[in-house]
């Protein structure tokens, strides 16, 4: 069995500023909402914190050395918003600017492409005390943020994302309060906060159109909600789609923990159609936030890429009456580190279904695990699930591909183990393994794995059969 994509596929990794640069205090970076949680006892698995990280504020040269060994093509970063501009807003700090200016040069140079999120999720704390996404002002900071990035990255960067999944920053920030910046709001201040996220897009969106130097293009990188059919039947496809597409199932189905935000239509929805689905206006209601005039078309001002954020998805079939149903996981089923399920087909027939709806080109731009790695007697880093996994869920996209999909890369999440968000250092998600006492990296097998599949642009016999 082997898999083929498209010439010229980007295979990638990504990692987030806050997850690995460090440097927090450094050269005038200004303080964000992770490094104010980050300070709070009990927020952090172990009282971890994102101060020191992956020090890749002070390896990038060896980062990139490491990511040019493995042969990515592309390499997904994200931009700190209070690293650049201390407050927020206003006086942009010089010396942030430059790391970014200086990591984008070595990765042209190692001949990676820098695909820039201008947002994961560290939002200046100065800004947080201002209303931080309550306020609708939110859209124009993030705009002149990003304008700031743009006139000075846009001559070398070409692929853009706005913001890294919502549904968590808000979800799990806002409403839930287990993400930065901790609050548990409520419903209508979570609608309010997730309307201006989506003017913040829109804006940035245009500000990228109007101001690159080089013609951009554009995407966004959401979680996705996913779910595959049982059989192939269209009936059971038919229920996994309602499983990932229509509201109200999505929230039985797919939400153990009823974050409102946590499904795909409520942002996706807006941003390609320029409306919010009705079934969740009216699920909503009268909680909805105010809309201004204009507001829609600012939202769904064209983008060029679809992103996806998949890890697994659930299995769903038609029951009784059609009505979709998941299937429990079998005793014993595979589980991450984490307890994440292994579910492949989750990543095929997520994009098949996002590209159904929304009829974008598709980018994965995040997929991967956690998994329990660490450094052997031989002094190497041996994570073969990482590498079953990895194939599992490539030969699922191959399908999709296979189907019609526009796929135009796929990227690994992470290029390096890293600060998981809450759960600090505990969960290790790279391709390379950090040693965090040291600061030593280690190229895990499933990087040399990796190395071979992006050389033989995806076809690769599979594990066992060499
Ligand atoms: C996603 C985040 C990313 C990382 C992975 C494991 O939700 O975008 O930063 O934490 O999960």
């Amino acid at each position: 069995m082997t898999m083929s994509f498209r010439k010229n596929f980007v295979w990638g990794a990504a990692a987030a500023s806050f997850q690995i640069e460090g440097a927090a205090r450094e050269d005038g970076k200004g303080p964000s909402v992770w490094d104010m949680m980050c300070e709070q006892p009990g927020r952090v698995f172990q009282g971890h914190s994102g101060a020191i990280a992956c020090d890749h504020y002070h390896r990038y040269k060896e980062d990139v050395e490491l990511m040019k060994e493995i042969g990515i093509k592309a390499y997904r970063l994200s931009v700190s918003w209070p690293r650049v501009l201390p407050t927020g807003e206003g006086r942009v700090n010089e010396a942030g600017l430059a790391f970014y200016d200086r990591l984008i040069d070595e990765l042209l140079q190692a001949g990676i492409d820098p695909w820039v999120t201008l947002f994961h999720w560290d939002f200046p704390y100065e800004l947080y005390c201002k209303g931080g996404w309550l306020n609708r002002d939110s859209a124009s900071w993030f705009a002149d943020y990003t304008e700031v990035i743009v006139d000075r990255l846009s001559d070398r960067v070409s692929h853009w994302m706005t913001l890294n999944e919502p549904q968590c920053f808000v979800g799990l920030g806002m409403e839930f309060g287990i993400h930065a910046p901790g609050d548990k709001l409520g419903l209508r201040e979570v609608l309010r906060a997730s309307h201006h996220v989506l003017l913040a897009h829109g804006r940035a969106v245009q500000v990228l159109r109007s101001s690159a130097k080089v013609v951009p293009t554009i995407g966004w990188a959401p979680v996705v909600v996913a779910a595959y059919p049982s059989t192939e039947s269209e009936t059971h496809r038919e229920a996994a789609r309602a499983a990932m597409f229509d509201f109200q199932t999505v929230w039985e189905l797919n939400n153990d923990r009823k974050i409102a935000v946590w499904n795909n239509t409520w942002w996706g929805d807006p941003i390609i159609f320029g409306k919010y689905p009705e079934d969740a206006l009216e699920a909503f209601a009268p909680a909805l936030p105010p809309i201004q005039e204009g507001d829609m078309k600012l939202i769904s001002e064209p983008i060029d890429f679809f992103g996806a954020n998949i890890y697994s998805g659930l299995q769903v079939r038609a029951g009784e009456n059609g009505k979709p149903e998941a299937l429990p996981l079998a005793q014993g089923a595979a589980m991450t580190a984490f307890r994440w399920p292994v579910t492949p087909e989750a990543l095929g027939w997520g994009v098949k279904f996002l590209y159904e709806r929304y009829k974008k080109p598709m980018v994965v731009t995040e997929n991967g695990l956690s998994s329990h790695d660490w450094i052997s007697l031989d002094g190497e880093v041996h994570d073969p699930q990482r590498i079953d996994f990895l194939h599992r869920y490539l030969l699922s996209l191959a399908k999709s591909v296979e189907e019609g999909v526009d796929l135009r890369g796929y990227f690994q999440w992470s290029i390096m183990d890293n600060f998981e968000w809450a759960e600090g250092y505990k969960e290790r998600f790279g391709l390379i393994y950090v040693d965090y006492p040291t600061q030593k990296r280690i190229l895990k097998d499933s990087a040399k794995w990796y190395q071979q599949l992006i050389k033989n642009n995806g076809v690769l016999p599979l594990l066992g059969q060499e």
